[in-house]
């Protein structure tokens, strides 16, 4: 098995990448996943003075000399031999000697399913496609059919094993996340929510929900000797659910998963006390995706569109319009709007973005090829309309629910700008990475706004190893600084700048490469942290230090998320004050979402999107402008 497995990987990784992803082998691939699986290194633990002493350098431009000297006085002691760190370090060590993944875990309760706040905004990201053709419900149940179908391709490559093993530096990636983002859902609890997965059940679901005017239905989407309906057969059966959802009162009862998440979790467990709701929420939750088709949404300008596309991904504009024709629970949504807007929402707790995006790319290129070929049909069967019984207590909920979604649908300022002047092509002709030139930019455009630098999180990620997630790349460095400065500084010569680019750049594209390696910082000091808590060891007072605050509290939040579609990936800022930054760089445009929160009077989303233009143009300029540039 061995032997086919490095036969299939070789062949993927010298494959020319193709839009549409091809399955590696027709058949299916019985246990091929597990073997690669098994083929990743382990997450390792980085060595902790490693660590320690990049976290000092980490903070060097992000906090005051004197917070510096405390904070190096607390390393001090936290390293001491024979002290707290080495300790924790030998019990963490001890960990990933026992599990396959001595982070995973640990992450998934900590960043979501501990983590309190609504999904909407909070954490689920969103995915903004180009504007669709089609101005009527026709065209919108054709393309959504399109779209179930190439989905339902993909899934296949999945089911069968036959997914293309991706590949990071040359390395090759783990492919759980793949395995998780179909057929589950989040579930709310009291405290902490869980994840269930019906992939892997005994009886894996047949079905997706379809959402339309705020009512749920089951559509069967594979006949009974297993293969799928044909795009035509479930045009029909959305032609159905269509007409048997034409009433407009309903209760948005979706709307209940956009709540607090310990709200909600009171919530649901009242909901589900009432055994129709219980059956109606659980066809939802083990249901392989969802389809919302929304209704209409205010018509706004060409310039504002992908703007306005982006909030409704995010939070569906409000209960006037359609916050509630979602499940956010749900991993995947898929949402179509009658008026052509286009794209998705995911949970975030099962998967990163890259994932989605893939499966997006292919699902694109699959529509391009399939058509509307009219097959000779069976009757199918009424798709089954979800019932809810909604109590006054369940009424109540829901009013709630709609009054905190529209604050926060009045409370998101989010921007989607085309930046049209070039893409990744000049960077790489100048050398350096487009990753690093973009963050650079950010770095500029934040610091000429705020005449300072702030903490910045960029995702890395850390698919090389087993079960890897991400990690940080703190994109702000002493380098970075020194460039910002030397931008506006009329003392600098062009080459200097230029120089100073290149180091930061460099820089840069250095922490990436430790991060993807597993050699970051942020993982290793959250685990040291974690691993204190677990064996109720009193808190080392490196984690009580405002310079940790300050450095977990991300005025910028970013993220790289590659595809070939041009589209753009979007999700909300994750402090009061800060901002979301995702982008999509493709060879000679870049596509950017940027958020903030209209609450807060010092971030605007569009000014810093205004800045960022700002400051590419310039860098670029900089660089046409100093023959020495090219190194
Ligand atoms: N000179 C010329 N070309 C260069 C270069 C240089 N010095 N450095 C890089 N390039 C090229 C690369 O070869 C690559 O080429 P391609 O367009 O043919 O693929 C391209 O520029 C992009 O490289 P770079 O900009 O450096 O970024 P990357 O693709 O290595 O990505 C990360 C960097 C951090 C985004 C990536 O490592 C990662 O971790 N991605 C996952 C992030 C994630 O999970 N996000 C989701 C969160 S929800």
């Amino acid at each position: 098995m061995l032997g086919v497995l490095a036969r299939i990987t070789a062949k993927s990784a010298i494959m020319k990448p193709s839009s549409l992803v091809k399955p590696v082998s027709v058949t299916k691939l019985v246990g091929r996943y597990l073997v690669h699986q098994e083929g990743l290194p382990k997450l390792p633990v980085p060595p902790l003075r490693q660590t320690c002493e990049r976290y000092l350098a980490v903070l060097e431009p992000i906090i005051s000399e004197e917070e510096m000297v405390h904070t190096r006085e607390l390393m001090d002691e936290f390293l001491r031999p024979g002290g707290v760190g080495e300790r924790l370090q030998k019990s963490l060590e001890r960990r990933a000697r026992k599990t396959e993944n001595w982070l995973s875990d640990w992450w998934m309760q900590s960043a979501y399913l501990e983590f309190r706040m609504p999904v909407v905004v909070h954490s689920s990201p969103g995915v903004v496609l180009p504007r669709l053709e089609f101005h009527d419900r026709q065209g919108q149940m054709r393309f959504a059919a399109k779209l179930i179908t190439g989905v339902l391709d993909f899934k296949t490559m999945i089911d069968n094993e036959t997914l293309p093993v991706e590949y990071l530096g040359g390395k090759p990636l783990c492919m759980n996340q793949y395995y998780q983002i179909l057929s589950s859902c989040r579930i709310p609890g009291p405290k902490r929510d869980t994840v269930v997965n019906h992939a892997m059940g005994k009886m894996p679901p047949t079905h997706i929900t379809v959402v339309h005017n705020f009512q749920f239905f089951v559509l069967d989407v594979y006949n009974s000797d297993g293969s799928p309906l044909t795009v035509d057969q479930i045009y029909m059966q959305l032609e159905k659910i269509w007409n048997s959802s034409l009433q407009t009162n309903k209760e948005p009862v979706g709307i209940l998963t956009s709540q607090h998440r310990n709200t909600w979790g009171k919530a649901y467990n009242n909901l589900i006390k009432d055994k129709v709701n219980k059956e109606s929420v659980r066809a939802i939750q083990k249901s392989i995706f969802t389809v919302c088709l929304d209704a209409p949404m205010p018509r706004v300008s060409d310039e504002l569109y992908r703007s306005r596309v982006a909030a409704q991904m995010l939070h569906g504009g409000g209960s006037r319009w359609n916050s509630g024709n979602r499940w956010f629970d749900k991993t995947l949504q898929f949402i179509i709007g009658e008026d052509g807007s286009c794209g998705l929402i995911y949970e975030h707790a099962p998967a990163e973005g890259p994932p989605i995006v893939a499966l997006v790319d292919h699902v694109v290129e699959y529509m391009k090829k399939s058509e509307m070929v009219r097959s000779p049909m069976l009757p199918l069967p009424m798709p089954q309309k979800l019932r809810f019984n909604i109590t006054p207590e369940i009424k109540k909920d829901i009013e709630k629910a709609k009054q905190n979604m529209n604050i926060m649908v009045h409370d998101l300022d989010v921007k989607v700008i085309v930046f049209n002047h070039y893409g990744k092509n000049v960077p790489k002709s100048y050398k350096m990475s487009p990753d690093a030139f973009i963050q650079m930019a950010l770095q500029l455009a934040y610091f000429r706004m705020y005449h300072h630098c702030c903490s910045t999180y960029e995702s890395a990620s850390l698919r090389m190893f087993k079960l890897g997630r991400t990690d940080t790349i703190r994109s702000t460095s002493i380098d970075s600084l020194r460039f910002v400065q030397a931008m506006d500084d009329p003392s600098k010569q062009n080459t200097e700048k230029v120089a100073l680019l290149h180091k930061a750049v460099g820089a840069h594209r250095a922490y990436t490469d430790m991060a993807i390696h597993g050699q970051a910082i942020d993982r290793h000091l959250l685990g040291l942290k974690l691993q204190g808590i677990e064996d109720l060891t009193s808190m080392p007072d490196i984690f009580m230090d405002t310079a940790y605050a300050v450095a977990l509290h991300y005025n910028l939040s970013t993220s790289q998320v590659p595809a070939k579609t041009d589209c753009v990936m979007c999700f909300g800022p994750v402090v009061p004050d800060g901002y979301g930054v995702c982008y999509n760089p493709m060879e000679e445009h870049i596509n950017f979402a940027v958020s903030a929160f209209n609450s807060c009077a010092e971030t605007n989303a569009t000014k810093l999107a205004h800045a960022l233009e700002e400051a590419l143009v310039e860098m670029r300029d900089l660089l046409e402008q100093t023959p020495q540039a090219k190194l």
